[in-house]
């Protein structure tokens, strides 16, 4: 009897210092977004099938081009019903090219429901803090920051992981939702003064072309008022 309650006792006390260390209570653990054959927060998080009816999960503030350099407000979304405590984790990585898989640009959080954590790998992971996992309305939350877009000109691709808790402190019986959001580089703002120093030229001459034929138009009723002025 005795040993069996140390035994228990022992499980417990094992248990909870696994649960303790595996949940870094400034976020989830880096690399668990769901891209790039990462895993996500439904290795922990068990109980309902990933991205389950009555709720998801959306990135919004981007445009389908991103201008190379510039800076743009994202904002994660969740919608879930019943959710008490919630959260996020978010990479932005390079789709294509020789960097293909690494970070693209960088993420800043704007206020304390974000923060950054660097991953084994590496790489930049944004999440939700302590403060950042209280809902804002009853039924969805967000999370915004800014990503300052790369210069390479290689599409990028957002991974999303999020999980509506159910407040229970533990990993079970919460709902992960995951998304993806892909955007293509625009022009660059330097390309578009070299295009614009490289066609000065055709510009002047088109200018003084379009005076030159304007000139000319006003000069025709002036040739009919004289005609006229002869009948
Ligand atoms: C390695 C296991 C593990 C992974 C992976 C994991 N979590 Fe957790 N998480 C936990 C544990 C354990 C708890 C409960 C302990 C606590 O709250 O301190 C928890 C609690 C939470 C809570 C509080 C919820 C509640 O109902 O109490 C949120 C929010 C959360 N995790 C978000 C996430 C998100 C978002 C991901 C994926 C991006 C994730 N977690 C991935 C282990 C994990």
């Amino acid at each position: 009897m005795g040993i069996t309650s140390t035994v228990m006792a022992t499980t417990l006390a094992l248990t909870g210092v696994a649960a303790i260390s595996a949940f870094n209570p400034e976020g989830p653990p880096p690399g668990h977004t769901g891209g790039f054959g990462e895993p996500t927060c439904i290795t922990c998080h068990q109980g309902s099938d990933l991205n389950a009816f009555g709720g998801r999960v959306t990135i919004e503030g981007l445009p389908n081009e991103y201008v190379q350099g510039e800076r743009y407000l994202l904002t994660v979304f969740l919608e879930a019903e019943e959710t008490d405590l919630a959260g996020f984790q978010l990479a932005a990585r390079y789709r294509t090219g020789g960097e293909e898989g690494l970070n693209a640009g960088k993420i800043h959080p704007v206020d304390d429901r974000v923060a950054i954590s660097i991953g084994t790998n590496g790489l930049q992971y944004v999440h939700q803090t302590r403060q950042g996992s209280y809902m804002s309305a009853p039924d969805s939350t967000s999370w915004s920051m800014e990503w300052i877009a790369p210069s390479t000109g290689n599409s990028v691709v957002f991974h999303v992981a999020a999980n509506s808790g159910n407040g229970d402190n533990s990993p079970l019986s919460d709902l992960v939702y995951t998304a993806d959001l892909s955007v293509d580089a625009g022009p660059s703002p330097l390309g578009w003064r070299i295009l614009l120093f490289s066609a000065l030229p055709l510009l002047l001459l088109m200018a003084l072309w379009g005076s030159r034929s304007s000139a000319g138009r006003t000069s025709a009723p002036d040739a009919h008022s004289s005609r006229s002025a002869n009948e």
